[in-house]
């Protein structure tokens, strides 16, 4: 393993980033606990420990790239959603995030109920142990086959997506001779996302059906119409990495101002209004979440305060988090291939994965942070781009990072905050082999989701 210095990378004012990387940052071996797992620390030799395992061990049993998930962080993450909502209300886990047997298990433990989208996600969460009731079915386009499954399996709500799916669902369910509880997942002119919501015309888009328009009302009037199906209550989510809790409010104040519609159309007060997921955590010391004491207060506080404008019980609220609860909880270990200093630009480290195994930055431009975790170094900080292995110039796994001068190959290095949306929507471009996933405890490592062999894609391909 090569540990020869090279010289630091080149810095050009132009090229500078903005926002956190616009100066290193005054230590460059500091993991910032907003960013990394809770156990993550550095050891006394400088390497960086998870779960009581060094990362280079964890590297060396189970190769490079891997997700390292720090099972203690997870549980912890879901006790607190469980215990800011309170018996009141519901915390549903998006399993779209990131989903797996041992998950399922761990969620089921800590007393969480299950968001899927699709029937796959459904049979893992099925296969696992979750009770049926706990699951709620998400999705724009439910096929026949998935509304089958769910309605026979008996899951604890189908939130519905459009006039189609509402005939769809009803005649299952009459077929099977059951009562499915739905919701009605509404659009409520609110987009938000990041830092940001802008609260008007964002009904343009696939999910949900329209308050404004009409069309949410409508649904409701055809539920209710129907003997097989039970309407439970109102579905909106607005967007996602969120920090500002304001889109949240026009949204529970737009929903509320439904169920005091269809309360005075029909005399029917529904009892549940669910708020979805989208709340932010930290990629980069930058940013700033709140707990989820906080966000279960201010939601709490809205929709009680909605409905008692409205004169109406408050229903039973329950949110979606996946982010907020996975992200945290991983990062991914890679090792530096090649280190390409480019004059007067910055310099290319090549990580042996890439957009194969977090598609966010070239997807979103969401930003990351990275540290070398094989060592620590007092070298100096040089500009750099992390950068994957396949055949795309945009694959970029962290556009703009500070990472020390005598980065070599060989080195590892770690980018966190990747539990949610990486290994989910990790691909096989390049025929690359998806990353295992391991999970840490106390000082034991197991593998939850294994790495993908050749043998796996070879089996696909029937030539
Ligand atoms: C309906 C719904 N609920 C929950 C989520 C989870 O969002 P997040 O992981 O940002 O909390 C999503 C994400 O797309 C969603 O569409």
């Amino acid at each position: 393993m090569s540990r020869s210095a090279h010289p630091a990378g080149p810095r050009h004012a132009d090229v500078l980033p903005e926002g956190h990387y616009a100066a290193p940052p005054a230590d460059l071996n500091t993991l910032d606990p907003r960013v990394w797992s809770r156990t993550v620390t550095r050891a006394a030799d400088g390497a960086a420990e998870v779960g009581g395992l060094d990362v280079r061990a964890l590297a060396e049993e189970f190769g490079t790239p891997a997700y390292i998930l720090d099972e203690a962080d997870f549980r912890a993450r879901c006790r607190a959603w469980r215990a800011a909502f309170g018996h009141d209300a519901d915390v549903f886990y998006a399993g779209k995030a990131f989903l797996s047997r041992a998950v399922v298990k761990w969620l089921n433990e800590e007393g969480l109920n299950l968001d899927v989208c699709s029937g796959t996600e459904l049979a893992v969460a099925l296969d696992a142990g979750m009770p049926a009731e706990r699951i709620a079915l998400h999705g724009n386009n439910k096929s026949y086959a998935e509304i089958e499954r769910a309605v026979s399996a008996g899951v604890g709500r189908i939130v519905l997506d459009s006039f189609q799916e509402i005939a769809r669902v009803a005649a299952e369910a009459a077929r099977q001779g059951k009562r499915q509880r739905v919701q009605i997942r509404v659009t409520v002119g609110v987009e938000a996302h990041t830092h940001e919501f802008i609260a008007t015309a964002h009904e343009d888009q696939k999910f949900g059906l329209a308050l404004a328009g009409g069309q949410a009302a409508e649904a409701v009037r055809r539920v209710l119409k129907l003997e097989s199906l039970e309407l439970a209550g109102i579905h909106s989510h607005i967007g996602s990495q969120i920090f500002d809790m304001a889109g949240f409010e026009v949204a529970a104040r737009r929903v509320v101002s439904l169920l005091a519609e269809v309360r005075d159309e029909h005399g029917v007060e529904l009892p549940e209004i669910d708020l979805g997921g989208g709340l932010g955590i930290a990629y980069t010391s930058d940013d700033d979440p709140r707990e989820p004491q906080e966000i279960a207060k201010a939601l709490g506080e809205i929709v009680t305060r909605e409905c008692e404008a409205a004169r109406l019980a408050v229903p039973r609220l329950s949110v979606e988090p996946g982010r907020a609860i996975v992200g945290p909880t991983a990062f991914t270990l890679y090792e530096v291939g090649t280190v390409k200093p480019l004059e007067g630009l910055r310099t290319y480290v090549s990580v042996d994965g890439g957009m194969s195994d977090n598609i966010r930055t070239a997807l979103y431009d969401a930003e990351y942070t990275v540290a070398l975790v094989s060592r620590t170094s007092d070298a100096e900080p040089m500009l750099s781009r992390v950068v994957g292995k396949h055949c795309e110039s945009g694959d970029i796994v962290v556009k703009d990072a500070f990472l020390p001068a005598d980065l070599a190959p060989g080195d590892l290095l770690a980018v966190p905050a990747t539990g949610a949306y990486c290994r989910a929507m990790a691909s096989n471009y390049n025929h690359a082999l998806r990353p295992p996933v391991v999970a840490v405890a106390d000082g034991a490592a197991r593998v939850i989701v294994r790495r993908e062999t050749e043998d796996d894609l070879l089996r696909l391909d029937v030539g």
